[in-house]
């Protein structure tokens, strides 16, 4: 039985990205691994926010989690922020994190844009990453494909912490989809679907209503040529929206390229709109169901016992290795 641990940030909604990229894939994992999956509110706040927000969209995302299919008692759900020591051996880690490979992290790059003025928590974000995962001794991590830099300093760190002082660290490995691993904006392909977009015609949202996803569809943006081909350099909108159908849908690629070949791109818009409303009906509705109870509470208080008493161990082995004294 593997350990798979993966998180994501409760800053926004999550959009469809967020989901074919990477929640839609935890789900299988439950069923055959010792699965933690966690909202990583310490993560949302690396880039000042109003508390209040962050209160709510934590709880929604945890809501998000369970309608989309997590089940808490075959997985567990928690808040990053109430299991200690993420926040404990992030500053240990950071003490084996070296300035210039954080300074190379694309991430931090694009979103720090050279100024002086961002957080240092933006800056360190990826070593809270990289022992939100190596605490829980995890195997596999799902993700979509802009983690992929953050997973590989995650294993540097933990194969030079091992180096350094013992062997604590299982090294682990990114898992990321062949399809839907970067999801691309709707309104410019050529941009990977954020939620940080200046357009919300860029994303579609998990919990948006079914008319304004399927308009979002039908003006999304594709090339002026007629030919349906998958190929995400020269038609990334076409290419994109192949992509999408082909997550939700469960058909190959190739299949989808000969359905709609010579149909014009608008049956292939609408198509994939239809295929996604589909998809997202039951997360809605689950989600309205679970948002009107307060179930939510009971099972993120049984996930931060569980992902306190999965770590207690390992944060114990670091600081003892470090030459730390505890009494
Ligand atoms: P976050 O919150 O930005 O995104 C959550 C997950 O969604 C994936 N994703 C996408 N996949 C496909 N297409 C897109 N356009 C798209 N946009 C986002 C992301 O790759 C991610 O898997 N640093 C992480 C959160 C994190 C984490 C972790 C993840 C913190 N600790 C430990 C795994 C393990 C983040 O900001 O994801």
């Amino acid at each position: 039985m593997a350990r798979v641990f993966s998180g994501m940030q409760p800053t926004g909604d999550l959009h469809l990205g967020n989901y074919l990229g990477a929640l839609k894939h935890f789900i299988p994992y439950q069923e055959k691994d010792d699965c933690y999956f966690c909202v990583v509110d310490l993560h949302a706040l690396t880039v000042p926010g109003d508390p209040e927000a962050l209160r709510k969209k934590s709880l929604e995302l945890a809501m998000l989690y369970v309608a989309a299919g997590v089940d808490p008692n075959k997985a567990t759900l928690f808040l990053q922020s109430n299991n200690s020591a993420h926040a404990e051996a992030a500053w240990l880690m950071q003490c084996v994190a070296k300035f210039g490979e954080l300074g190379r992290m694309t991430q931090f790059k694009d979103k720090g844009q050279g100024s002086e003025s961002v957080t240092t928590g933006l800056f360190t974000y990826p070593v809270l990453m990289a022992v939100d995962i190596l605490l829980y001794n995890t195997d596999e991590v799902p993700v979509g494909e802009d983690q992929k830099q953050h997973l590989e300093l995650a294993r540097n760190l933990a194969e030079r912490f091992n180096r350094q002082y013992e062997e604590i660290f299982t090294i682990p490995e990114p898992r990321i989809p062949d399809t839907g691993a970067r999801i691309m904006g709707l309104d410019n392909p050529e941009k990977k679907m954020s939620k940080s977009a200046a357009s919300p015609a860029n994303y579609v949202m998990l919990l948006e209503d079914e008319k304004t996803i399927m308009k979002k569809f039908k003006r999304a943006v594709t090339d002026s040529d007629t030919e349906i081909r998958f190929d995400p350099e020269q038609k990334a909108g076409i290419s994109n929206l192949l992509s999408i159908m082909s997550v939700v849908t469960g058909k190959s690629i190739p299949a989808l390229i000969e359905e709609y070949q010579g149909r014009g791109y608008g049956h292939l818009k609408v198509d994939t709109g239809e295929a996604v409303i589909e998809a997202l009906r039951p997360i809605q509705q689950r989600y309205q169901a679970l948002a009107k109870s307060n179930e939510i509470e009971a099972i993120l208080t049984q996930g931060a016992i569980k992902a306190r008493e999965a770590t207690s161990e390992t944060l114990a082995k670091m600081k003892h290795a470090m030459g730390l004294v505890t009494f």
